[in-house]
């Protein structure tokens, strides 16, 4: 039989140990792998419920769920975070509709707005001079972003990102509901949050309205398998289920909704377990990892950084976060979830223990010593430090000029960057790395932008050069 993408990954789950998504690993969490996922895969026959009219069995296991996460409801996701994302602003904003939007949003946020017509005001997230990174979104910012625009209809943040900082979540739904604003947090990477008090407090729990997160990247459960929790009553139910079924399949999965319910209890059941063979020797190789001489941990205090992120700069210590990556899968057969040129992001989750995760540590531990060796290396600072002057350059309030969908609608072209001024932005541009959003789309382009692009071109995700000359797509 010729079948290569099969054969392909067999191999590779036979071979690789995973500190990517999905959250279980190749199956190796619990019982999974015991599991008969084709006895799960139904459909809405008699008895087995609806998931957009749930008044049985489904709507039971969204109910435990809910009570899981310490939500008002929680309804699932087939199509993962991207869905719940659609779902959420199509229900807070109309085309025309003005709403907060955290530069580092994913891209589904556009997508979304482009479906609506809504219109972005974009808040900058503050940036961590000393790891590198974009970091939290302050309450101050959503304060200075409702002064200047009033009419916004809530907004949406990222929290944690990617890397696993967080932001200060109460706060910011504090200043937005004293005017009557709707919060959404795109909590994709903390579904696992209320596992365990080593990891931060969920949104869910500090007064976020809609609360996304992807149950597959950080937990036990199939790729796609999502959560949409209301963490208050603030947004109608049945108009969220609503815009859901615009985006969703007509056929969601039973057995991504069977599997999430299953995790659930096990989970519940198995918390003293799941303590002993996960968090303790997390907790054990996050102290060892701290020690190494040339890679560093990215270490924060648990309230505003997900330990279950184990991040490594890479910066000064002669090799690149994707060399380390590429030493990581050659020599220990190690995959990581990302590779940049300063850092390597590698997952740990409830499926890892002692045993992958010392593996893990000694991995990073050999390589540490052979890098503090061979000292002869020159060493490489150059991404960490210029950022903050770069963003202080930026809004941090700014209204996109056109919305997305007037954008995506009209013809872009390619045009050379001395003529952009003041023309209308149709594309994302970033400062990579460390991946930090300069101009989104639909923004009027300054003479700043013009300057920021002019001078850091060999680090500008997005550009085009056209003989050597930048070209930006602008309207
Ligand atoms: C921050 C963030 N939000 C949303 C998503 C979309 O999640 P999903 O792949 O579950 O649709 C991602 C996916 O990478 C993400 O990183």
């Amino acid at each position: 039989m010729k079948t290569p993408l099969y054969n392909a990954l067999m191999e590779y789950s036979k071979h690789k140990k995973p500190f990517h998504m999905p959250g279980h690993k190749l199956g190796t969490f619990g019982d999974m792998k015991h599991l008969d996922l084709t006895a799960l895969d139904v459909t809405e026959a008699n008895g087995l419920d609806n998931l957009y009219e749930a008044e049985g069995i489904i709507k039971e296991a969204m109910q435990e769920m809910s009570r899981f996460y310490g939500a008002q409801s929680t309804t699932f996701l087939t199509n993962g975070s991207t869905a719940g994302i659609l779902g959420s602003l199509m229900t807070i904003c109309k085309p025309g509709d003005k709403v907060l939007i955290a530069r580092n949003c994913h891209h589904s946020v556009w997508h979304a707005l482009i479906l609506i017509g809504a219109v972005p005001i974009y808040i900058q997230p503050e940036y961590n001079e000393d790891f590198g990174l974009m970091g939290v979104i302050a309450k101050e910012t959503i304060s200075q972003a409702l002064d200047l625009y009033p009419e916004v209809k809530g907004a949406i943040i990222v929290s944690p990102t990617y890397e696993g900082i967080v932001s200060e979540v109460k706060g910011i739904a504090e200043v937005l509901h004293e005017q009557d604003k709707v919060l959404i947090v795109d909590e994709a990477h903390g579904a696992h949050f209320v596992v365990d008090e080593a990891f931060p407090e969920s949104s869910v729990l500090q007064g976020a309205d809609l609360v996304i997160q992807s149950m597959h990247k950080t937990l036990p459960t199939l790729t796609q398998s999502a959560l949409l929790h209301r963490g208050t009553n603030k947004v109608n139910e049945s108009e969220l289920i609503k815009n859901l079924r615009l985006v969703q399949t007509s056929s969601p999965s039973y057995v991504m909704m069977s599997l999430m319910d299953y995790m659930r209890g096990y989970i519940e059941s198995h918390r003293n377990e799941i303590k002993e063979s996960y968090i303790v020797p997390l907790e054990k190789i996050r102290e060892e990892l701290s020690k190494m001489r040339k890679l560093k941990l990215l270490e924060l205090p648990s309230v505003m950084y997900d330990q279950s992120k184990i991040v490594i700069f890479t910066n000064g210590s002669g090799i690149d976060g994707y060399t380390l990556g590429q030493y990581l899968e050659e020599r220990y057969d190690i995959v990581a979830e990302a590779m940049l040129p300063h850092l390597i992001i590698l997952m740990t989750t409830l499926a890892d223990n002692e045993q992958t995760l010392t593996h893990l540590e000694k991995a990073l531990r050999a390589i540490d010593d052979e890098l503090f060796l061979n000292q002869s290396i020159a060493s490489d600072d150059r991404y960490s430090k210029l950022i903050g002057p770069i963003l202080s350059q930026v809004d941090n309030v700014k209204k996109g000029e056109l919305s997305p969908r007037e954008v995506y609608y009209k013809e872009a072209r390619l045009t050379l960057i001395d003529r952009c001024l003041d023309r209308i932005c149709a594309q994302q541009i970033m400062l990579y790395p460390p991946g930090v959003p300069i101009i989104c789309l639909g923004e009027r382009i300054s003479k700043v932008h013009i300057d920021l692009i002019k001078q850091y071109r060999d680090r500008l995700k997005g550009l085009e050069i056209v003989d050597s000359q930048i070209h930006c797509k602008v309207l």
